[in-house]
Order: structure tokens, then C-alpha cells, then sequence
């Protein structure tokens, strides 16, 4: 949910570079975008309406009065919140004397005050944002000196930021963070800020992270203030593992479709990892007298799912809930539960919320995660991450997948079967490789080409792959816009059913163990009504009239019957000329509320 990017350093072409860091941010906002630089003692600003990845760097010098050469600038990818999606609303935000521009994530909650007060006092707005009451609060308060200015105006705001200042008559770059995202990254003689890694993983793999309420200052030096003790602190330089390219599409048209296919080997680098992770986590939800799985959209479905798999295979029931629903739960929560957050980002704020609500109440809080350094990780008592690598697609896939695979081995590790688990995982992963191939896709882009016109269609599935039933209904709605639905398979005859017409699409999800007998009858009901059943299964049945293979892998059926509906998803937006990478109105972290 917005991109953030800067850079100061030696390098004079500090403008173009940020335009081509915050592409690589898109997938955090893509609705508009904008940059600052500074060149002498004035700050520019240049902003668009529309994708900055269709933007030509180029021609940038034409586009904006002054000369281009900085070695100090900053910028925003825009997912619209508060305002329209228009040039005034964009980011950066100018204070009225233009001496100041502000970048910022999150919402600020008391901005309509804000906005009354400055008003009061004269000042006049250009934009609908809250972010705006920033820049003109640094220009009020600025006779304390620029960072006491910064400070002071920080101190006023109710809610998450990630916020970047540049001031004309300063050569500082501030930045500072309550709740969003930031990353300052360290080069040679220079330094990076962004919400994401991918940003400048090209420059330098050494990052530190900014925790909440601390601000950063960079000049020759990236110096670290607390902002509550208003102290400064030291801050570990950490080297991360992801290489540049991993951050790219490469050969692949769309990073929907590489990180489709990059789950030939994610599952095995998500189970490949220190086992003694596996059996601490497993102590800890023996030890807890209550244990929540929480989450947001297809990870919440995958907490889910979890709860089947640990049913299931370690008999032991946990609670599941929507990290936005988690605090009005809250009061069954003690320093006895044990709340584990299952994200991608770690950044998603309903998630993080719900971490935090149970955090207050003395509960353990665990997180298994992708980001390294997210939000999310800096504030669980423990982490497994997931090693998947950076998911730029908005839609989830390889992330989902490796997911499954960790509640599927923390569910054996719970019923001291580790190395069974590991086993079935292992095959699993050795059969999605083979399975993954380019006749496989064909067959599949087969069927999308039949239904790609189709209004409605449905998705069935029972057991742990109700769950899988309810993640293919969103993977198909986000990026093919299809209206689509995900059923208990045993709930369609209870009023859903009257959906069903003729040709209507139906997957059904048919795992090869004792939901089988259950949900082919479920497809039968909907044949019986005209439907059109895609089976998903290792085994084809007269009722299909579509099969879809997939490998027979008993407990680990989640993780496979998911991936060709994630194919079929990405085939049915290509053909239906939808951009799968960035999808309408959807951001890849919603880090606001
Ligand atoms: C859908 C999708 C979203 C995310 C959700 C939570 O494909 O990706 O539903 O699963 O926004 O995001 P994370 O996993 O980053 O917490």
C-alpha cells in the first residue's frame, strides 16, 4: 500500500534513480506516483496520474523547469486512500512555502483536526490527503530548527506513518515510522530508505531497519533517534540473502506466472530450515491454553486450512480468525494464548493489529512470515519465515503454498511425526516440479479459453480443501475479475445451489481420501442442475467434464490442488487483457486499516 523510495549519496542522478527504485516498488500502489529532488537550495516536484512503470526516465528533463542533476530525492507509488486518484492528491505534498515535501504511508487518523487548526492559521490545501497536514506542521513549527520542526510535528499525529521529508534549505533526508513499513539501506557512500527491499536490492544487500516511533536522519551518515526518548540509538547493519534478480521478472512475462512456477522450489526451501523451529513452535502450542491462527484474505484462508491440518493430523483443535475481526475476540485472550500471525508481508495492518491486542494481554506471539524485517517479525516473540523470496504479484502464490507447507509440517512436528512430515513434504515438492511444465499450463489454458466469458462461477471443496475452495474464489475474482465463490461443498444444497444454471463453472476440489465419496456427490447436485464441473484430483470420475490432474500426496492435498487454479486465475486475466501483476484496486500490503 504505497510505495516510498529515496536516496542521498555521491550519485548526481538521484531523480532518475528513485523513478526506477519506485518501479520496482509498483506493486506497492499503482494509481499515481510522484518524486522530489533538490537542487540547490529549492525542492522540485514532479507528478503523474498513472502507472509510474509505463513512465520513460528519459524525459524527464523535459517535463520538469529546473535542471535534474541532484544527489538527494524521493518518491511515491500512490494506492489511492484518502482522496481521488488525481495529480493535486498525489505525493509528494508541498508545505505552503514549497520549502518542505513530504512522502508518506499509512493514515493519519486525526487529520481532519489537524486540517481545521491549519486552516485557522491560514494555511490553504492543495489536496485531500491527510498527508498534507504534515508538510504544512514542519512549516509551522519551523522556527525550532528543522528536525525539532520535523519532531514536534510527528508528536501531533494519531495513527501509522511512513513518512520522508526533504527541505529546500537542509541537506538532511528525514525519515520516520509508527506502524508502516521503512528500510534504510547502506551502500558505499550512500544510503537508500524504502517501504520495500526490492527497491534497492541492485545497490546493496546491507539494510537496517527502522522500528516504530524511531526517526533516521541521513547525511554522511544514517544517524538513529528514538523518538519517544528522544535519545539516540545504534542500529545493527543486517545482510540479507535475496539477490537482485530475484526481485525481477527475467524471462517470464509476468511475476504472477514466474512465482507460479517459482513453487518447484519454494516448498522445499520452506521446509528446508532448522527443525528445531518446528518443534519449539510445536512445544509452544502444546504448552498455550488457547491458540489463535490469524490473518488477512488468502492468508487467512490459509490459517484455515491450518486448522484442518492440525485437527487432522495432530489432533488438536486451534482457532482461526481475520486479523480485523481478532479484536473484538480479544477478550478471550490471556498470557496463557498463543496468537500466530500467517503473512506474506508482515506488514498487513489488521494482522499486525491483532498481534499487537494480543501482545497487550500478555499473550506469546509468533509469526510465520516472507519479509525478514517486517513489522511482523521485529515484534513476535518468535518467527518462521517462509524463504520464498520477494512476491511482487498482488495476487499470492508461491507465499500460499509455502505456508501450507509450514502448518502442514508443524502439524506432524505436533504430533512428534517431523520426519514423516518432512517426507510427504519433500514428495510433494518433487511432484509439483514435474507437474509444473508447459503441456500442463496448456491443458489448463484450455479450459480458460472455454470459460473465459463466463459471468459466475463457483468453487467447491471439503475438508482442508474448503479452505483451497474459499483462496480459488479469490485468486480468480483478483485478477480475472469473474465474479467467483468458494463453498463447503456440503453447503451448496443449503441455499447456494440456486445459483447454478446451465453452463454455469464449477471446480471441485476432490482430494483422494474420505471427503472423496462427499464432494463428488456435491458435483453430481450441480451437474444434475446443468453445472459444468472441473474436477481438481488425482483421479478423473464420470462427473467431471473437465479433469484437471493433480498428484496423489494425501495429507499435502492442499498445497497442490491450489496451484492450477492459480495457473487457471493468471490464464483467465491474460485473455481477458487484465493486468495479473496489478490488478484494479488491490495493493500488494494493505498496511492501512
Ligand atoms: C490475495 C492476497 C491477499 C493477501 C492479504 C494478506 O492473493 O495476496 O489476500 O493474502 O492481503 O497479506 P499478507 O499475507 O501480506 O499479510
Amino acid at each position: 500500500m504505497c510505495g516510498i523510495f529515496a536516496y542521498k549519496g555521491q550519485k548526481t542522478n538521484a531523480a532518475q534513480l528513485v523513478i526506477n527504485g519506485l518501479k520496482k516498488l509498483e506493486y506497492r500502489g499503482y494509481d499515481s506516483w510522484g518524486i522530489a529532488f533538490k537542487t540547490d537550495h529549492r525542492v522540485n516536484v514532479y507528478k503523474e496520474v498513472g502507472k509510474i512503470g509505463e513512465f520513460d526516465v528519459s524525459t524527464l528533463q523535459e517535463k520538469v523547469d529546473s535542471p535534474t542533476e541532484s544527489s538527494m530525492a524521493m518518491g511515491h507509488s500512490r494506492w489511492a486512500t484518502h482522496g481521488g486518484v488525481t495529480k493535486e492528491n498525489a505525493h509528494p505534498h508541498y508545505s505552503a512555502d514549497k520549502s518542505i515535501a513530504i512522502v508518506h504511508n499509512g493514515i493519519i487518523e486525526n487529520y481532519v483536526e489537524l486540517r481545521k487548526e491549519l486552516k485557522e492559521k491560514g494555511y490553504s490545501f492543495k489536496s485531500e490527503t491527510d498527508t498534507e497536514v504534515i508538510a504544512h506542521l514542519v512549516q509551522e513549527y519551523k522556527d525550532l530548527g528543522h528536525i525539532e520542526a520535523v519532531k514536534k510535528a510527528l508528536s501531533r499525529l494519531k495513527g501509522r506513518y511512513a513518512v520522508l521529508i526533504l527541505c529546500a534549505e537542509d541537506n538532511r533526508l528525514i525519515a520516520a515510522r509508527r506502524g508502516s513499513p521503512l528500510i534504510v539501506g547502506k551502500g558505499d557512500n550512500e544510503f537508500f530508505i524504502a517501504s520495500d527491499i526490492p527497491a534497492f536490492l541492485q545497490y546493496t544487500r546491507k539494510v537496517m531497519y527502522l522500528d516504530d516511533d524511531q526517526m533516521v536522519i541521513i547525511n554522511d551518515d544514517a544517524v538513529f533517534y528514538d523518538l519517544k526518548s528522544n535519545k539516540e540509538i545504534e542500529k545493527r547493519i543486517v545482510e540479507i540473502d535475496w539477490n537482485a534478480e530475484s526481485a525481477e521478472k527475467g524471462e517470464f512475462p509476468h511475476f504472477m506466472i514466474k512465482e507460479i512456477t517459482e513453487q518447484k522450489e519454494t516448498i522445499t526451501r520452506a521446509i528446508n530450515q532448522d527443525e528445531k523451529q518446528f518443534t519449539h513452535i510445536a512445544q509452544e502450542i502444546k504448552k498455550a491454553y488457547g491458540t489463535y491462527l490469524v490473518g488477512c484474505g488468502t492468508a487467512g484462508k490459509v490459517c484455515l486450512a491450518g486448522s484442518y491440518l492440525f485437527a487432522k493430523i495432530a489432533k488438536r483443535h486451534v482457532n482461526v480468525t481475520f486479523g480485523s475481526e481478532f479484536p473484538s475476540l480479544q477478550d478471550f485472550i490471556t498470557d496463557r494464548s498463543l496468537v500466530i500471525a500467517v503473512s506474506q508481508s508482515g506488514e498487513t495492518a489488521d494482522t499486525l493489529e491483532a498481534l499487537e491486542v494480543a501482545k497487550k494481554k500478555g499473550a506469546k506471539v509468533l509469526s510465520i512470515i516472507n519479509v525478514e524485517g517486517s513489522s511482523m517479525d521485529r515484534i513476535s516473540d518468535y518467527a518462521i519465515h517462509l524463504k520464498a523470496g520477494p512476491e511482487k504479484a498482488v495476487a499470492s502464490t508461491k507465499a500460499t503454498t509455502a505456508q501450507l507447507a509450514i502448518l502442514t509440517l508443524l502439524s506432524y512436528a505436533l504430533d512428534n511425526r517431523l520426519e514423516e512430515g518432512k517426507i510427504l513434504l519433500v514428495n510433494t515438492a518433487s511432484q509439483i516440479n514435474d507437474m509444473l511444465n508447459p503441456r500442463y499450463e496448456d491443458h489448463i489454458l484450455k479450459l480458460a479459453e472455454k470459460i473465459q466469458d463466463v459471468e459466475s462461477m463457483y468453487v467447491i471443496g471439503k475438508g482442508s480443501n474448503y479452505p483451497m475452495a474459499l483462496e480459488a474464489a479469490i485468486k480468480l475474482q483478483e485478477v480475472s475479475y469473474i465474479h467467483a465463490e468458494g463453498f463447503a461443498g456440503g453447503e451448496l444444497k443449503h441455499g447456494p445451489i440456486a445459483l447454478i444454471d446451465k453452463g454455469v463453472p464449477c471446480i471441485a476440489i476432490v482430494a483422494n481420501d474420505e471427503t472423496k465419496h462427499e464432494i463428488i456427490s456435491n458435483a453430481i447436485e450441480v451437474k444434475s442442475r446443468g453445472g459444468y464441473i472441473i474436477g481438481i484430483s488425482p483421479e478423473n470420475h464420470d462427473v467431471f467434464d473437465y479433469w484437471i490432474k493433480v498428484p496423489e500426496v494425501g495429507e499435502a492435498s492442499p498445497i497442490v490442488n491450489i496451484i492450477p487454479i492459480q495457473i487457471l486465475a493468471y490464464q483467465l486475466a491474460i485473455l481477458r487483457k487484465n493486468n495479473p501483476d496489478m490488478p484494479r484496486n488491490l495493493a500488494k500490503s494493505v498496511t492501512v486499516k
